[in-house]
């Protein structure tokens, strides 16, 4: 995660940031302190990166890159609002022993459109990432993936309609999604927690599973009974003054511990990333 000190609303790249809300800093950062403590509290281990003056969207780590394994694939963001953050994230992971293995030229923004489920990676595209970068992270990273087209410009990254919560069950917010989509969703997931439009626009699905725990900005009673029917426990973390710029729980996070074997890479150890494939070292 982020320290929040930079982040505010000053441009806008998506439907949700206009100037008309101004953030109220010191309640970002109460909240953003909130969603810490409500993580460790789960068993989650959180560790930090400061943001520099001038990247008011790092917070949004959730589009720092994709990390497999011990490699990190940094993203390469649609709009020159966010790419200052990418060396900082680069020398965060280079400094911690982690591969650098970038993309070519191709728009990708991270786990943010890129989420494991049942041993596949499941990849949102169209307004932020372009859909050729699936064909190029497989090749990277050895992933075999699944791509849903993001159709409504309010849901611009797949972590904003689709939450995997177990091997069986995902929220997914259907309204979001090409007929396509939901096609590929019905051939994905056995159980989907199909979300109402109100339920998505409260970000429901920007939320972070950790063992049977979802971290939630929101929650309705009957996602919330779902959500136990399944055995899971939704804990809600107000982080409104995030949803200002578009992104909730789960923007404001990347996982560190996605392993090859959760996306269907041959080596569960990673070992194909770093044997197969060229790296290279960020310059610190
Ligand atoms: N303001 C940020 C942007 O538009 C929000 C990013 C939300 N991140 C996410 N993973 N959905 O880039």
């Amino acid at each position: 995660m982020c320290e929040p000190d930079e982040f505010d609303v000053v441009y806008s790249i998506n439907p949700w940031m206009t100037r008309a809300m101004p953030v109220n800093r010191v309640r970002a950062r109460e909240q953003w302190e909130s969603l810490v403590s409500a993580l460790e509290r789960t068993g989650a281990r959180v560790q930090t990166i400061k943001s520099p003056p001038g990247s008011p969207d790092m917070v949004f780590t959730a589009n720092a890159g994709l990390v497999v394994g011990r490699t990190f694939v940094p993203a390469r963001m649609r709009h020159p609002e966010r790419r200052g953050e990418r060396p900082h994230f680069e020398r965060w992971f280079a400094e911690r022993g982690f591969e650098i293995c970038r993309l070519g030229t191709i728009i990708h923004e991270g786990a943010g459109d890129a989420l494991p489920f049942r041993g596949k990676l499941v990849g949102g595209y169209r307004s932020r990432s372009s859909a050729d970068a699936y064909r190029e992270l497989e090749r990277l990273t050895g992933a075999r993936t699944a791509t849903l087209e993001l159709l409504d410009p309010r849901y611009y990254h797949l972590d904003l309609v689709f939450c995997p919560l177990d091997d069986h069950h995902a929220m997914v917010a259907p309204s979001a999604l090409t007929e396509e989509g939901r096609a590929t969703i019905d051939a994905l997931v056995p159980e989907p927690l199909m979300l109402t439009a109100d339920e998505a626009a409260s970000f429901c699905a920007n939320s972070v599973v950790v063992g049977r725990t979802v971290v939630m900005p929101a929650c309705t009673a009957r996602v919330r009974r779902q959500l136990e029917d399944w055995g899971f426990e939704p804990l809600v973390v107000d982080v409104s003054e995030f949803q200002k710029a578009g992104g909730a729980v789960r923007c404001l996070t990347l996982p560190l511990d996605l392993e090859p074997a959760m996306i269907g890479a041959e080596d569960s150890g990673g070992r194909r990333i770093a044997r197969g494939i060229p790296t290279r070292r960020a310059a610190a």
